[in-house]
């Protein structure tokens, strides 16, 4: 289960994200990335973020932890900004946190390699999801102590917004054409091979289940909650198999992106601050925490 902490301080919104997230402290002295109930992208969104996050997580991709976050709006009362104080206000109840990770910076591909091999994982994980929301325009990856770090799920799976027809579009390719590390040369076949065998119905049960009732309640056809998380099992299950095979390119694929001048890289030497610090971690990716607990 994920776990739950109560909102303690509305720190700053994040403004660079379309639906207006927020930095907020928590009772367990947590620092997260607050996702709004009451944002205009609605609550599916979230469900998107638990189901994809946690399914990344058990992949061994490194996404910070989510949590289940209570918020009273009250906190926001002395908030001068009204689009947040109205945000907070349709958002009482249960929220999603994302552990903040100090420091980060948005991934550019020209100033980071990536290796085929992690960027074959990110890949066909983002094929396994449907996401749209990886391209060298929004890449929503973080480069955080020397590594990248997946944020922001909500947009995959689009299936989830017209179930009737959920089967049909799960069957679908998905183009990578617009895909920020496709320039790195992706090695997909390989990444299927070690994931795609741990995407069982099992797996997947279990992460359907850390959704919580309240976001998956009223969907129209579905008569409970449990009936909608096996809705959004089947359609990942039927494409973790063989969906390396269907992942399209328009144009083929580079080895490496086009590099900066010389003149401009040759003194920058990224993350000089954590040199070394890999070595004192303890391996587990996604054992760290980021708001500084
Ligand atoms: N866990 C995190 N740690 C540090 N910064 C983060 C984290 N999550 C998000 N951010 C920052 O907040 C921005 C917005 O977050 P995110 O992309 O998740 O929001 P969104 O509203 O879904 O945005 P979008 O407009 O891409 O749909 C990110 O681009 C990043 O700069
Ligand atoms: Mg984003």
């Amino acid at each position: 289960m994920l776990e739950e902490v109560v909102a303690t301080r509305y720190v700053t919104p994040l403004r660079e994200g379309g639906s207006l997230p927020g930095i907020v402290e928590a009772d367990d002295l947590g620092t997260y990335v607050m996702k709004f109930t009451g944002a205009g992208q609605g609550v599916k969104t979230l469900v998107a973020e638990v189901i994809c996050g946690q399914l990344a997580r058990k992949l061994g991709l490194r996404v910070p932890e989510l949590v289940r976050m209570w918020l009273d709006p009250v906190i926001g009362l002395s908030e001068p900004d009204q689009e947040v104080q109205e945000l907070l206000k349709a958002s009482g109840g249960l929220n999603l946190g994302m552990d903040y990770l100090p420091g980060s910076i948005g991934f550019d591909p020209l100033a980071y390699r990536v290796a085929p091999e992690e960027a074959g994982r990110i890949v066909w994980f983002d094929a396994l999801i449907n996401n749209v929301d990886r391209s060298w325009r929004n890449p929503n990856l973080l480069v955080w102590h020397g590594d990248v770090w997946l944020i922001d799920h909500g947009a995959s799976m689009i299936w989830q917004h017209n179930w009737p027809g959920a089967r049909a579009s799960a069957a679908k390719p998905y183009n990578a054409s617009d895909h920020v590390l496709v320039p790195f040369g992706p090695d997909v076949a390989a990444a299927a091979a070690e994931l795609a065998p741990l995407v069982t119905e099992e797996l997947l049960d279990a992460i359907t289940a850390e959704v919580p009732d309240e976001w998956l309640a009223d969907e129209p056809g579905f008569d409970s909650a449990d009936a909608l998380r096996r809705a959004y099992l089947e359609p990942l299950l039927a494409r973790a198999a063989t969906i390396h095979e269907r992942i399209t390119f328009d144009a083929p694929v580079r080895t490496a992106p086009a590099q900066p001048p010389g003149w401009l890289t040759d003194h920058l030497t990224p993350w000089p601050h954590t040199a070394g610090r890999k070595d004192r971690r303890d391996g587990g990716a996604n054992e760290e925490k980021g708001g500084g607990r």
